[in-house]
């Protein structure tokens, strides 16, 4: 027998489409992770309600996302792929770690503060203390690793520092988690602005390429991609970040190395290279999208695969929970 598996949780907003920055830099790396982990995936449908929310578009992105991340191999016989709303421990639990949570810590979160003036309107409590629903996500599990966006570090180190602000009060009731940012997942960057990450909320809707765009989108997108003025495709992210984005992303689908990448367009010129990268992409998202089609048709399966996981996490979670509750001192 092998040693138990490392645990690992992790998980998605439901807010929009999926970019393709996403599905390289984290959820490719998700699917890789089920091999040798035991994998909690979880919809944070929890969390998006942070910023207001039309309510038939949210099933809609709920939905979308769920059959997607399916569909790109999420894998629900070798992971526990849940809905976070569905299982009722999260709130549960936020809701206590809120009370061990200061409210100066949460004030130095860049993404609150970031998000507070992007939507200044509607700073609403729930913006404020959702480190906390993302601690209790993570802690819930008892899990080892995290693998986060760089965005989300800050909530990791956060999360650690509540549980061990608890554990300090209680003894050993969570895993202290170990957040990281996955080093082989690609970082891709805005084709229009390859200085800064590629984002649903980039001004020019041909800087972000969704997984579901159509092939004639897809390409297109590509053969506008922001390049520059000498005719060399050679990776330099300070001197040709455009060039060096398209060759990561080139890199991701095709699995070859930036030498070889080198070698293969070494006296062509941009817009061979850039035609080739969109065609890889389109021949790489072909079998996510076609899976994709079928799999959002059959809402049957979906619900059923749904139900199964999120009754296993409640079960899961239900430990920890009362575990913590017992400890600060809830009668049964
Ligand atoms: N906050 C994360 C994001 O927006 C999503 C998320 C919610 C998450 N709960 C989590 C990520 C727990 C990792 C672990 O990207």
């Amino acid at each position: 027998m092998g040693e138990k598996k490392q645990i690992v949780l992790s998980a998605i907003q439901p807010s929009g489409s999926m970019t393709l920055g996403n599905y390289l830099g984290a959820i490719k790396n998700w699917v890789a992770m089920q091999e040798e982990y035991f994998c909690f995936y979880a919809l944070a449908d929890l969390h998006t309600i942070t910023v207001r929310q039309n309510p038939q578009e949210m099933r809609k992105n709920i939905l979308d996302m769920y059959a997607l991340l399916l569909a790109c191999g999420v894998d629900p016989d070798k992971s526990v792929f849940f809905i976070q709303s569905h299982v009722t421990t999260h709130a549960q639990l936020a809701w206590l770690l809120n009370c061990y949570t200061q409210f100066g810590e949460l004030s130095r979160m860049t993404q609150f503060k970031d998000k507070s003036k992007k939507h200044a309107d509607n700073i609403n409590a729930g913006l404020f203390t959702y480190p906390s629903l993302m601690a209790a996500d993570i802690l819930l599990y008892q899990a080892d690793k995290v693998p986060v966006g760089a965005d989300q570090m800050q909530h990791l180190e956060l999360t650690r520092n509540i549980a061990n602000r608890f554990n300090g009060l209680y003894g050993n009731v969570f895993k202290i988690p170990e957040g990281f940012v996955p080093k082989d997942g690609a970082r891709v960057m805005s084709l229009q602005t390859p200085t800064s990450k590629m984002s649903k909320s980039d001004t020019n809707i041909n800087g972000c390429v969704y997984v579901l765009d159509k092939p004639e989108v897809i390409i297109k997108k590509f053969k506008r991609a922001i390049t520059d003025n000498d005719a060399e495709v050679r990776f330099d992210i300070e001197n040709k970040p455009g060039i060096s984005n398209l060759m990561t992303i080139y890199s991701a689908v095709t699995g070859l190395n930036t030498e070889q990448i080198e070698k293969e367009f070494a006296g062509k010129g941009y817009g061979d290279f850039k035609a080739s990268v969109g065609e890889a992409v389109i021949e790489h998202l072909r079998p996510v999208q076609e899976k994709y089609q079928q799999i959002i048709k059959d809402r049957a399966y979906m619900e059923e695969t749904w139900k199964k996981a999120d009754a296993f996490a409640q079960n899961f979670s239900q430990r920890t929970l009362d575990k913590a509750m017992k400890k600060i001192g809830y009668i049964k």
